[in-house]
């Protein structure tokens, strides 16, 4: 026995919404845009007709040793616990706070008695690169590494704990004229948190991801860098 629940955003059409989750399904109707593959596959899709935007569709996965043997499955506790309802109620926090996150569009838990598996769709941010991909082929002006900084102070003045703040999880998009802006992505098992003591730690972490991006894409990035950044995160 299986059961399906889903959350969506007001403007979805709320017909077939197992279709949405389906990249098969996006597949024969020719409206998959790309792909990017992390832990699973983020699936791009031509959305527009359904829900106004683009989407990035994503399968939830395990990590670690214990999730080379149960790759997808989580423990249910309850469906305000799954995965993917926390990850659209906190986008849906944050974006009202605010903060440049993507737009939740639909998140899905299919469950058995004892096991889920969750899904979430969420809106694509058209022209954006992640930092990684950028810093690959140039670098970044002192300007943006400021605005970066200032970003996640805002994240954390709203007491936001950030479980992969990484180089990956921060889009640079381009806007028309020269103009840019930046977004946060990824926020899987993250969450509000009391006090300001785990602030240096997660921007450690953040500066960990840089590091290790040099030598593992040879990114662009010096300790002037991060020096302008911090500038930015101390700036108010
Ligand atoms: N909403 C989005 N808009 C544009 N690009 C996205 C979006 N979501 C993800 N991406 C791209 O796909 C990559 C992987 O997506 P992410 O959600 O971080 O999954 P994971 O890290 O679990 O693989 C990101 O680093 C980013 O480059
Ligand atoms: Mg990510």
């Amino acid at each position: 026995m299986s059961q399906i629940h889903y959350l969506f955003h007001p403007n979805l059409a709320q017909q077939n919404l197992e279709n949405y989750f389906d990249p098969a399904y996006w597949k024969r109707q020719n409206k998959i845009l790309g792909s990017a593959t992390g832990r699973g596959v983020t699936w791009f899709l031509a959305t527009e007709q359904q829900v106004k935007c683009n989407s990035a569709l994503r399968h939830y996965y395990r990590g670690g040793l214990f999730g080379k043997l149960i790759k997808d499955h989580f423990l249910f506790t309850g469906l305000n616990q799954c995965r993917s309802i926390k990850e659209f109620q906190l986008l849906q926090q944050l974006k009202q706070k605010g903060l440049p996150v993507p737009t939740p569009i639909a998140a899905r838990v299919k469950r058995t008695l004892l096991c889920y598996q969750a899904d979430i769709l969420i809106e694509l941010i058209e022209n954006g690169r992640d930092l990684v991909a950028i810093l690959q082929e140039k670098i970044l002006s002192d300007d943006i590494w400021r605005q970066i900084g200032k970003l996640i102070r805002q994240l954390h003045d709203q007491q936001v704990f950030h479980s992969d703040l990484n180089a990956h999880n921060i889009l640079l998009q381009s806007l028309d004229n020269q103009q840019y802006k930046l977004w946060l992505l990824d926020f899987d098992k993250c969450d509000f948190r009391q006090g300001d003591e785990w602030k240096a730690a997660n921007l450690q972490r953040l500066y960990r991801s840089f590091q290790k991006e040099i030598h593992r894409y040879q990114i662009q990035f010096t300790p002037q860098n991060w020096q302008t950044l911090l500038q930015g995160y101390h700036s108010h």
